[in-house]
């Protein structure tokens, strides 16, 4: 059954079909952008389409690759009936959908994603962007697809590492807001395994469900998902983008979010104890990398887009499976934190 999404009275479905059904029930008029990978990896989906690729990877969610995909579709005719389908990752999804949001003021938008990062994160919830020189993301819109198409046999042919990757947005939802999906995905690491689609599902269903309560990011409602992205964001920042992988930093941050909120006496110390041993289990890194610097962390943080006038906001689990929005939480707990790493 196809789960749908609600957005503002435009809901959308998000169906798992392999990519032979995919194809079949795309709209007729349609520009597939995808990247290099993708394109040497599945030629059969590609065959007879209108193709705009970009470069794998982040460089490509720039002013620069967007104006050669619109410059491209002007060239070759797409009009206001012609739907950007994303072929990709979170990258050309995000990509693909501020192509989508922009070109003759919003054309119809397509995601299929083939990570699982963007099969159970990005590819849910209408935000479409790409980044600026100054900072990730900042020049967006909401913009939902008219239907997300995954084939998770796509996701047999990622790197290790990218699937991992996937797995910290996986295990956040289970710690914010499912327990049961935390006995569920107990030893799930490969793509191969049956419990794949159940999971990869149930994830769809519980982004669906707060994205529908808060489409535009403005209740707080959207800000529980952000568990473990307050340093993880930090991380990445201070990293320079690439480094670590946006799954790799959020997984440090939720152990260190964990800490956080214990050190508050709002999370558990046992659930402490399973965020930081699930993760590990995963092969995902569970600390701060040596040498980090705890003051330009917090100086990102800061900055951070839910900090109101100098005071931090996290995203705290309070028993496995619930989590609250936390405003104005002491700096000193949060480099207390950090330095003990
Ligand atoms: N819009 C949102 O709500 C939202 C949410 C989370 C993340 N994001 C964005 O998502 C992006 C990260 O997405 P990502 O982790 O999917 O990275 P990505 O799109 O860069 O893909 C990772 C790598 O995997 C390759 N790849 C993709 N699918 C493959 C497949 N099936 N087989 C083999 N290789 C494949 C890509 O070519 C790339 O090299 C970031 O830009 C982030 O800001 C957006």
């Amino acid at each position: 059954m196809d789960l749908i999404v609600e957005h503002e009275g435009k809901p959308y479905p998000v169906a798992f079909r392999s990519l032979v059904q995919i194809k079949d029930a795309l709209p007729t008029s349609r520009a597939v952008v995808t990247d290099e990978n993708l394109a040497r990896l599945y030629p059969g989906f590609l065959e007879g389409e209108r193709v705009v690729t970009v470069a794998p990877g982040e460089a490509s969610k720039g002013l620069a690759t967007y104006e050669r995909v619109v410059r491209e579709l002007a060239q070759s005719g797409a009009d206001r009936k012609t739907a950007i389908v994303g072929f990709g990752g979170g990258v050309v999804g995000d990509l693909a959908g501020f192509v989508a949001a922009t070109y003759l003021r919003g054309v119809p938008f397509v995601q299929i994603p083939t990570t699982l990062l963007a099969q159970v994160d990005s590819s849910v919830g209408a935000k479409v962007g790409i980044d600026l020189p100054e900072g990730k993301n900042l020049l967006g819109s909401f913009w939902p697809p008219i239907a997300v198409y995954a084939d998770l046999g796509t996701l047999r042919t990622l790197p290790a590492r990218e699937f991992r990757n996937g797995l910290a947005e996986v295990w956040k939802y289970a710690y914010i807001m499912d327990a049961p999906l935390a006995s569920a995905l107990e030893g799930l690491t490969q793509p191969g395994d049956p419990r794949l689609e159940g999971v990869v599902r149930r994830c769809v269903e519980l982004k669906a469900e707060v994205v529908g309560e808060d489409p535009f990011e403005r209740s707080g409602r959207r800000a529980i998902l952000n568990f473990g992205h307050t340093i993880g964001h930090a991380i990445e920042a201070v990293t320079g983008y690439g480094a670590v992988l946006h799954g790799e930093a959020i997984a440090i941050g939720m152990v260190l979010e964990a800490r956080l909120g214990e050190r508050l006496g709002i999370t558990p110390p046992e659930t402490t104890a399973l965020v930081r041993r699930t993760l590990g289990e995963v092969g995902l890194p569970t600390a701060l990398r040596e040498g980090s610097d705890p003051d330009a962390l917090l100086g990102v943080m800061r900055r951070d887009k839910k900090a109101t006038q100098g005071r931090l906001a996290f995203s705290l689990v309070e028993t496995l499976g619930t989590c609250k929005l936390y405003h104005d939480v002491p700096e000193d707990a949060v480099l207390g934190v950090l330095q003990a790493g």
